[in-house]
């Protein structure tokens, strides 16, 4: 097994996780310095190009913006998401998620949904190609984005898939917006890491759509907290740049270049 992951594996019952999404490069630099894992997560979809689903993203996209973000992870852990239909069939997955290694050297894929891809997760883990699952809300093929585990047979149905997963060998899975006390149940009855969004403080990590955490998103979602308005700082400073060119105070002498 990759060290790296071993090392994330470790963190289980002994520290909390912390993960959050990058895109490119600089970002993903400065989140290698306090992140256990990176990913490069298909909402950019909708968080960079405006798409009404993650469904738009293409392997292609997903590959470009893992290269750059590659340039920026040197110590934790980089999960690149499969995106929509690049994964139908066991054939397929391989072919794609061996292609997505290769290009990006990211560490490990994540792939969305339960029961439907077993024979998917087998294939690939026998292939020595790490994966990262996801349950709960699943936004590539989401009709209904409600929170998951309202109902008894919802929550026996996902507790239930999240086991078949860990034995087909994944080493950690994504729980999207699933019900406080099922996603406490899971981070117990697994040995692997639950990471949490919109899942309450009970899975074992909690990841976070950079843009929103950094408020540079106008994310009104009931699980993001905003850590900071970058937004507000960005539009200061191209407000005082704008004046200060119309002013004919930018450039100054010493931004030029004097015989
Ligand atoms: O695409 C993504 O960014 C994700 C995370 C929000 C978990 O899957």
């Amino acid at each position: 097994m990759n060290k790296k992951i071993k090392k994330f594996l470790n963190k289980k019952n002994k520290s909390k996780i912390t993960c959050l999404t990058a895109y490119s490069k600089n970002v993903a630099s400065i989140l290698d310095k306090h992140c256990d894992l990176v990913l490069v997560g298909d909402s950019l979809g909708s968080v960079l190009y405006n798409y009404s689903s993650t469904k738009e993203v293409t392997l292609n996209t997903m590959i470009n913006h893992s290269k750059s973000v590659r340039l920026g992870v040197k110590r934790s852990l980089m999960v690149v998401d499969m995106p929509y239909n690049t994964y139908r069939n066991p054939k397929e997955a391989l072919k794609n998620a061996k292609l997505m290694m290769k290009k990006t050297k990211c560490d490990a894929v994540k792939l969305e949904g339960g029961k439907k891809i077993i024979s998917i997760v087998k294939s690939l883990v026998k292939n020595k190609i790490p994966v990262m699952g996801h349950l709960g809300i699943l936004p590539q093929t989401e009709k209904k984005f409600t929170y998951k585990g309202k109902k008894l047979s919802e929550r026996n149905r996902i507790l239930n898939e999240a086991k078949l997963l860990e034995k087909a060998g994944i080493f950690s899975v994504v729980l999207e917006c699933i019900e406080t006390k099922l996603a406490k149940k899971i981070t117990e009855q697994l040995n692997i890491i639950t990471i949490g969004i919109g899942s309450s403080v009970n899975c074992d990590g909690q990841v976070l759509v950079i843009d929103d955490l950094i408020g540079l998103s106008q994310s009104k979602l009931r699980f993001v907290k905003k850590y900071a308005n970058v937004n507000q700082i960005i539009n200061s400073a191209v407000k005082r740049y704008k004046l200060e060119v119309l002013k004919k105070r930018f450039p100054k002498s010493k931004h030029s270049f004097n015989n």
